[in-house]
């Protein structure tokens, strides 16, 4: 029997048409955030955020900078995924809780934090890369939840990054790197699309 995961990844498509008459509630918004922040990151940074946009104003006005792309409206949601900037600086608190359950031994903290700024300290460059990293994961994550919570989910980065980031109050050190629309899809949906064929994809070494 094929694993449910697997059915849920070659079933999964990209939701642009949206069900307007079905809304999404705070529980069901909270446990797609939940859900999203099982996945990776980087030494657990956890270096995420994610804007639930539902209102009808704000709504309006993340469409009208986001390539008026008519989704935005349609669903009942649509977070902006951000992510940032890797800072070692963090880890401790957020490696706390792993200490806290007995997961991580409090002694390796330190090392964690060092081979992190060995990474990332002064390294503008390494700090956004991993902030994409992480909110790439996080979407992914929320994806793939959301189809089993019955959910269709549309990425996008068709958006104005700095009007985005300047409208909905974003830090210097955070990116804006998606946005993602989810509720209930229509079947006018495309079903997902062709692929490329692996011999173009992967190679041995
Ligand atoms: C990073 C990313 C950005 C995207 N941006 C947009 C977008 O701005 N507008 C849009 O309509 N679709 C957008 N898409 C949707 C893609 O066109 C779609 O996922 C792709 O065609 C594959 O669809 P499928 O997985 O359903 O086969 C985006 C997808 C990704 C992963």
């Amino acid at each position: 029997m094929t694993h449910p995961i697997i059915t849920a990844i070659e079933e999964r498509r990209t939701t642009v048409l949206f069900d307007t008459a079905r809304d999404l509630g705070d529980e069901q918004i909270s446990e797609l955030v939940r859900l999203a922040t099982t996945a990776p990151t980087s030494f657990n940074l956890q270096n995420w955020r994610f804007i639930a946009v539902r209102t009808p104003a704000a709504k309006a006005r993340l469409r009208s900078i986001a390539w008026n792309q008519a989704k935005i409206t349609g669903a009942p949601v649509t977070f902006i995924v951000i992510g940032q900037m890797a800072n070692e600086k963090t880890l401790p608190d957020r490696l706390a809780p792993a200490v806290e359950a007995g997961i991580m031994p409090a002694a390796m903290v330190d090392g964690w934090v060092a081979g992190a700024g060995s990474l990332y300290a002064d390294q503008p460059w390494r700090q956004r890369d991993e902030a994409i990293r992480t909110a790439t994961f996080g979407a992914m994550t929320m994806i793939l939840s959301a189809h089993a919570m019955g959910l269709g989910a549309g990425p996008m980065i068709g958006f104005d990054h700095e009007a985005v980031s300047r409208e909905f109050g974003l830090a210097e050190t955070e990116i804006p790197a998606m946005l993602l629309s989810i509720g209930y899809g229509t079947p006018e949906n495309w079903r997902q699309k062709p692929r490329r064929p692996l011999g173009q994809v992967l190679s041995f070494a």
